[in-house]
């Protein structure tokens, strides 16, 4: 396995960044100073996918924090409250970043009651952001692991955009951690995945990802999800997921609930990989859940390629919500939940 994906890193220099949007043609980092550049990144889609969302909000707080100018811990709380909020600004449906916002805040307000000094909490932060991003990357070994146990050999498996080590802290991916874990335990996995129109996350970064590993990875359009599913050429689906609400419904980019009804026609197992930081019990059900609307652009055009008339009315939602009974189990650090969530969830919360 390539242990080397790590789309985002703490430097003393800023928070550095793979940009997501050059791959598969370009590897470039990006290095950014400034929380309002990491804020940029995120809203940009330098860097996407929920997971990493939350690591580098969280870089972003602690880069915020270390350059506040000044002694008085209240003015650093106020400063952090705007940080906050700024990044919290860059995008709405990825649960991960407002829970590492929330995090770091907490993390703060301990720091603050212990009476440590402004100094003492910049490094307190900047130590805090970096165990998030550890910790992430333990959750997608821990979700290979459970995951890569419900994968048969000589499956394959048809993922939707990308939830790989690019959409996470790095290394194993939600999604892709599945497929890893189950490649790492000896069982022969082939990948189809769907291109992801419209900004194409699965054919730009998942046919990328796997391909570095050596994981066969065949690229379809979306539209022959069906077509391969009758044919018999799917085992299993896999998808990573931006906000899971308390009653398991499954908020992730657009066309997976149109792959979780196929697969449900076909009989075919739907999985969910994500961490307990994208499980949401503040959102009672999917109906609760934000979804972005992006830039028109994005459908009309590819690149500077026009494909649509000009003033088409269009439609750009970033993610659909796919309901809790078609995800045949969910995945996470605590293990494999099942129906009903709303229990199943709140009880790995308690383990
Ligand atoms: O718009 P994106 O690229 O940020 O959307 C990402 C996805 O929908 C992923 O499938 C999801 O975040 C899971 S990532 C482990």
């Amino acid at each position: 396995m390539n242990l080397n994906i790590i789309p985002v890193k703490w430097t003393e220099e800023g928070v550095a960044m793979l940009d997501q949007r050059l791959l598969p043609t370009e590897e470039t980092w990006l290095m950014l100073k400034s929380y309002t550049e990491v804020a940029a990144g995120i809203k940009d889609m330098v860097v996407r996918g929920a997971p990493a969302i939350g690591v580098s909000a969280a870089y972003g707080m602690a880069l915020g924090a270390k350059q506040f100018v000044g002694t008085n811990v209240d003015d650093l709380e106020e400063e952090l409250e705007y940080i906050g909020d700024v990044l919290a600004a860059t995008r709405p449906t990825a649960v991960n970043l407002f829970w590492a916002i929330d995090r770091m805040k907490q993390t703060f307000k301990t720091a603050k009651a212990a009476g440590k000094s402004v100094s003492e909490i910049k490094q307190i932060l900047v130590d805090d952001s970096k165990a998030i991003h550890d910790e992430d990357i333990e959750s997608q070994r821990l979700i290979a692991k459970f995951g890569g146990e419900l994968i048969e050999d000589n499956s394959t498996v048809l993922t939707h955009c990308n939830a790989g080590a690019l959409a996470t802290g790095g290394v194993w991916g939600t999604a892709l951690g599945v497929i890893r874990g189950a490649v790492d335990a000896g069982k022969h996995i082939s990948v189809i995945a769907d291109e992801t129109r419209p900004y194409l996350q699965g054919a730009r970064l998942t046919a990328w990802e796997l391909m570095q590993d050596d994981i066969p990875v065949t690229l379809i359009t979306d539209n022959m999800s069906g077509h391969v599913m009758k044919k018999g050429r799917v085992q299993a689906v896999v998808v990573g997921s931006d906000r899971i609400a308390a009653n398991g419904d499954v908020a992730n980019k657009i066309g997976t609930y149109m792959v979780a009804v196929l697969a449900h026609r076909h009989g075919i197992p739907f999985y969910v990989a994500a961490p307990l930081s994208t499980v949401d019990l503040n959102c009672p059900t999917g109906e609760e859940i934000p979804i972005e609307e992006r830039d028109i652009r994005e459908v009309t055009h590819v690149k500077n390629i026009q494909l649509a008339p000009d003033d088409a009315t269009v439609s750009n939602y970033g993610f659909d919500v796919t309901p809790n009974d078609l995800v045949t189990a969910i995945i996470t650090e605590k293990g494999v939940a099942r129906a009903p969530y709303t229990e199943s969830l709140k009880k790995q919360f308690e383990q």
